[in-house]
């Protein structure tokens, strides 16, 4: 989709990382914001920043709404919201997402996929609920959803399975709403970003899981530290978030279905896509 200024970006977790920076990138196009997150003092700081940017098209618009994307009823509502703000919705991010507890697959707790779960799946599958039908609805004008999964659905990195899981979940999910967009709403596209290690607060996710969910890690703590210094040592040179943003708009302005920003992980997605038709072969011999 070609981005053109007054057009109206949903960005949900717009209040930090990535999705700040996808909001801040979008606003020097001359976009109008709608951000949604559940951190309320970080979205007010997020608005004001945005809203003091220099752009081409003068100050942007922004609008900021507290909301879960978890809760269906409450991303419903704010859908309601916006659109009646701004009247229409022309790119969709499903940006928020969080890490999730670390640790091996047989020490994880339900509540560890309950929240991972919750956010980084029903939130994405509540954001295409909640805006698409009225994108639909918007007769002969492009739209574009963008989910942002990880490069952890298209590999399968240990000691952080529900992560791994929400976030395969999540390419599923982009590729089947693709195909059936594809029938029923061509002019509405999908991408799906896949990136590596990106500068935001992602490791500092724990700060936003609610209470009722909170457990104490069952990892032993040794274990845990060695694990946390080898998730840090992946994490060591991470790509600034505003150049992520770069990419991804770029993607969006092709069409490209797949946007991938790390070409260091093509090994190890293509060994793994090569484990997969080589036993679809043996299994056809
Ligand atoms: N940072 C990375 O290395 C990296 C790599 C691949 C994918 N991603 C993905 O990028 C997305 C953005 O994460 P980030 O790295 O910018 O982290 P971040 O923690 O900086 O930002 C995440 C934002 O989501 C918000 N959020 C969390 N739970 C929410 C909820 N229930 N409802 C609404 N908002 C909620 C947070 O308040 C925060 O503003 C996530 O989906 C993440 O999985 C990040």
């Amino acid at each position: 989709m070609k981005l053109e200024p007054h057009q109206v970006a949903v960005i949900t977790g717009g209040a930090s990382g990535i999705g700040f920076a996808l909001a801040a990138a979008l606003a020097q196009r001359g976009l109008h914001l709608a951000l949604l997150d559940v951190e309320q003092p970080a979205l007010d700081a997020a608005a004001e920043r945005l809203r003091a940017l220099h752009t081409p098209f003068g100050p942007p618009r922004v609008e900021a709404l507290c909301c879960d994307v978890s809760d269906a009823e409450a991303m419903q509502a704010a859908a309601n919201e916006i659109l009646s703000r701004c009247n229409r919705v022309d790119l969709l991010v499903n940006n928020a997402g969080v890490g999730g507890a670390l640790g091996p697959q047989w020490l994880s707790q339900p509540q560890d996929w309950q929240w991972v779960m919750n956010v980084n799946v029903f939130g994405v599958a509540n954001g295409i609920r909640a805006f698409v039908p009225a994108m639909l609805q918007q007769q002969g004008s492009a739209g574009h959803v963008v989910n942002i999964a990880s490069i952890a659905g298209l590999t399968a990195p240990p000691f952080l399975s529900p992560y791994v899981a929400a976030k395969h979940a999540v390419v599923g999910m982009s590729e089947s709403l693709a195909a059936e967009l594809q029938y029923m709403g061509p002019q509405i596209r999908v991408s799906v970003v896949c990136p590596g290690g990106v500068q935001t607060r992602i490791m500092q996710s724990e700060r936003n899981r609610p209470a009722e969910l909170k457990v104490a890690p069952r990892t032993p703590p040794e274990l845990l530290a060695k694990i946390k210094a080898a998730f840090e040592q992946l994490m060591r040179d991470p790509m600034p978030a505003d150049e992520l943003a770069g990419i991804v708009l770029a993607g969006i302005e092709r069409d490209d279905f797949y946007i991938l920003t790390h070409a260091d992980h093509a090994p190890e997605a293509q060994a793994r896509a090569d484990r997969v038709v080589q036993a679809a072969k043996a299994a056809a011999a």
